[in-house]
């Protein structure tokens, strides 16, 4: 699937059929994509593997007749998915071959949802090939080396609304994609409303009001998210969820989202609109759709919707984006800093002022970083709401 091209200019990131429509991580390998700017959440989800194996240790195992579907929401291109999927499938395999009430495994199914714009199409290249089920066993399957032991698909539709048949997936998981809100409130972008983030691209030292209104919308995001997916898990399914988090009570107190989008992104911002590359009205009708929740936040919306347990609920420290091989070189600091931010928002950029203008966006991130390289290593960290939720 091609990435938009960055001819849409002028798109107002409001309405959430737009966004929708348009938002990705950067596809492809090039040095700014997602594929080449995911080492941090690679190293973060690993972080988190004995929280994801706790919660597989909960899933109901049922007759191997039936295929095991596994579904990751919000999977982006690039081998962490890939690696993810193949995690679980391993140790629900290892569940079956002890559990001593299956001799047979099950054959297992892995759907990879994320938006139609996604680079599916890179992330399909990295696949192994699938072991050839037809020459043995599944657990002769599983022992081929550099094969998948799964039956693969992509989903292209947003995890707000309905992607699956009813009750027909075994395990949900969910990684650093749920903070991504369907749409930026309108109230926010409406300049006639005391909600205007005037002078702002994000919530991070925002009016409360406007960090309010993206709180709400968070919330009632997440409330379709656990409707629609409460009719998709099977019996005794559950769904394994991290989402960039904050430890603050106050929703304009962003925690890590806000270092990254709320400084050096938002100065660069105001240096276009200074240097007069842009008008001030073109910054303030961008707005990043993210919000970061507390587990406040969270657990409100879990509660309300009551169809999940909560075996876990916690605040995990992720650590940095920032990947570097050099932390002494605050040149590749600053560009670390600004292809991490580009990989996950270049494309809303490219598709509000062009790819020329988005250059040279990224170029001033990458600049003001630089000058501040220490500061940033030391202070940019994140921090992650995890969640193992079961249906009742
Ligand atoms: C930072 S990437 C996370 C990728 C991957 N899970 C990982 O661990 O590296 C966030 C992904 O969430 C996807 N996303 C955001 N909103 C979405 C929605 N409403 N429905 C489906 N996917 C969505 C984005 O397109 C993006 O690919």
């Amino acid at each position: 699937m091609a990435p938009p091209s960055s001819d849409m200019n002028n798109v107002v990131i409001s309405s959430n059929i737009k966004l929708e429509r348009l938002l990705s991580m950067k596809g492809g390998k090039g040095e700014a994509s997602y594929a080449n700017n995911s080492q941090a959440q690679a190293k973060h989800a690993r972080s988190m593997l004995h929280l994801l194996k706790e919660t597989l240790d909960g899933v109901q195992l049922n007759s191997p007749e039936t295929p095991f579907v596994v579904a990751d929401l919000g999977c982006s291109s690039g081998s962490n998915t890939i690696f993810i999927v193949n995690v679980i499938i391993d140790h629900i395999t290892k569940r079956y071959q002890t559990s001593g009430d299956h001799s047979d495994l099950p054959e297992f199914s892995a759907f990879f949802a994320d938006l139609p714009s996604n680079d599916f199409n890179t992330l399909f290249q990295l696949l192994p090939p699938l072991a050839n089920q037809d020459v043995g066993t599944m657990e002769e399957c599983l022992a081929s080396t550099g094969h998948r032991p799964f039956f693969a698909a992509g989903v292209p539709g947003s995890f707000y609304r309905r992607l699956f048949p009813a009750k027909s997936v075994d395990v949900f998981y969910s990684a650093f994609s749920l903070h991504w809100l369907s749409q930026v409130p309108e109230i926010v972008v409406d300049s006639s409303s005391e909600t205007y983030n005037k002078g702002k691209i994000f919530i991070h030292g925002a009016k409360k009001s406007t960090a309010n209104a993206y709180r709400k919308q968070f919330q009632a995001d997440l409330a379709g998210f656990l409707k629609m997916r409460s009719k998709e898990m099977k019996k005794g399914g559950s769904m394994f969820i991290a989402l960039l988090g904050r430890t603050s009570e106050d929703p304009t107190d962003q925690g890590g989202a806000g270092l990254l989008f709320g400084t050096h992104f938002q100065d660069a911002w105001d240096d276009l609109v200074q240097e007069g590359l842009i008008t001030s009205e073109k910054r303030d009708d961008f707005n990043i759709p993210v919000y970061a929740p507390s587990l406040q936040d969270f657990r409100e919306v879990v509660e309300a919707n009551g169809s999940f347990s909560i075996k876990k609920l916690e605040v995990f420290q992720g650590g940095s984006p920032l990947v570097v091989n050099r932390p002494d070189d605050a040149a590749e600091v600053g560009r670390a800093l600004a292809n991490s931010c580009r990989s996950v928002s270049g494309v809303l950029v490219d598709a509000h002022i062009g790819d020329k203008l988005g250059d040279e966006l990224f170029l001033r991130v990458a600049n003001r970083a630089t000058k501040k390289a220490e500061e940033m290593l030391e202070k940019l960290q994140f921090f992650h709401i995890v969640a193992s939720l079961s249906l009742k």
